[in-house]
């Protein structure tokens, strides 16, 4: 490609979570020109164009399809418009960023993966997670073999806090979205925030263990409570292993009590013949009463070592490391370089679907009550018509 930069439009720019990342961290990056918005919010969407300097706002994704000046496409918008925006987008000619989960189905992401194949244009996942600051220093560290063969990947939910400023936008409601919690909107069925983690935590735990594919999930189901506390608390943990079957992994909720355990947010242990990692992710550090760790520690040869990405604090958790605006600003970044330069995404669409793949694994596992094998999810599966 000989241009130098991408000419990208956010989509869903209106949004509560996603949105406020990519509206911050696009004009911080130097291969973008952010030349439009969309959202099917005609209001909001025109008075953040004004407000963020960004010169075109469309409510009609159809119509931004057609403007010549965008090339690229960035769909911060909910799982159940993904496939059919990305494969829209692709026959207009244009390059695809599509947050996660990728899809609903295995369907619909391989027909994403066909039609990007069939124009010749890009294709690139948002998994923010393998591109978190302090992620990446631990894959240094592992690369590095500080800690020796990789033996287990152990990673915990802890509470998620909400820092004063998000507390304050959010008006203390948390992020109360409709689909989040509909079965067939977000597409997890009876386990909507797995469909919502899960592509997370198997895209870390890949990560960490030199990108190995999962074999096969055990979910541990809890379908109990009501509203808010269902949606957050129906699978309490995962186990799996990896290809080869040396290494294998767990995924566990902790308390919600931030008083209750050492750390918050998510963060990951992981275990090597020769050494340990503590390595802290979204919305990841120390509880409150407790002194603040480094985003990144290394357990071996009895002693300690302390690493920092200095990406500073997070927008929207009490968190020491920088999720929401630098881990969203690195994958899209990474996006940009490899779409201009001709080069191999570090997380390829297949990799989005194989960590689709487990996550729709693992809510099979909670539906079935038995573990299953990534290979035994069939294409046309979908949580919300499972059961
Ligand atoms: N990588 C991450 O850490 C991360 C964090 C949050 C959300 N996400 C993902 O981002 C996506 C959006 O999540 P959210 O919580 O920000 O959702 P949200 O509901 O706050 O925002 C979605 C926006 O999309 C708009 N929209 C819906 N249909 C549209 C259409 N046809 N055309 C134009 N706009 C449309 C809505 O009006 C809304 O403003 C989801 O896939 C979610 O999983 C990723």
């Amino acid at each position: 490609m000989s241009q130098d930069k991408l000419n990208i439009a956010l989509v869903g720019a209106a949004g509560l979570v996603a949105a406020p990342a990519h509206l911050n961290s696009i004009p911080m990056i130097e291969r973008m020109n952010f030349v439009a918005l969309c959202d099917v919010d005609a209001d909001a969407v025109q008075l953040l164009a004004r407000e963020r300097g960004v010169e075109k706002a469309y409510s009609s994704y159809e119509e931004l399809l057609t403007d010549p000046d965008i090339d690229t496409v960035d769909l911060a918008t909910p799982p159940f418009v993904h496939a059919e925006m990305a494969i829209a987008a692709a026959r207009a000619g244009k390059h695809v960023y599509v947050e996660k989960p990728m899809a609903r189905s295995l369907g619909e992401a391989r027909a994403m993966v066909k039609a990007a194949a069939e124009a010749g244009t890009r294709l690139q996942v948002g998994e923010s997670y393998i591109f978190h600051g302090p992620h990446r220093v631990a894959r240094e560290l592992i690369n590095a073999d500080e800690i020796g063969e990789v033996l287990q990947v152990r990673e915990t939910r802890g509470p998620w806090v909400f820092n004063e400023t998000e507390n304050a936008r959010l008006g203390g409601q948390g992020h109360h979205i409709a689909w989040r919690y509909d079965p067939a909107l977000s597409g997890g069925g009876d386990f909507p925030w797995m469909m919502d983690h899960a592509p997370h935590f198997f895209a870390t735990a890949r990560l960490f263990n030199g990108m190995t594919a999962i074999e096969r999930v055990n979910a541990m189901a809890r379908l109990h409570g009501e509203g808010r506390e269902a949606h957050l608390r129906g699978v309490t943990a995962v186990t799996w292993t990896y290809e080869g079957g040396k290494t294998d992994g767990l995924w566990m909720q902790a308390d919600t009590d931030p008083g209750a355990g050492r750390y918050i947010g998510f963060h990951t242990e992981v275990v090597g013949s020769k050494g340990t990692l503590l390595v802290f992710g979204e919305g990841g550090g120390s509880a409150p009463g407790y002194p603040q760790v480094a985003p990144v520690t290394l357990f071996a040869n009895g002693t300690e070592k302390y690493f920092d990405p200095a990406e500073g604090e997070d927008r929207s958790w009490a968190s020491n490391n920088s999720y929401y605006d630098r881990a969203h600003g690195n994958t899209l970044s990474h996006f940009a370089d490899t779409v201009l330069d001709g080069t191999r995404s570090f997380y390829t669409p297949e990799d989005g679907m194989a960590d689709l793949t487990a996550t729709l694994a693992t809510i099979k596992s909670a539906v079935d009550g038995t573990p299953v094998a990534l290979a035994d999810v069939p294409d046309d599966w979908t949580a919300y018509r499972a059961g």
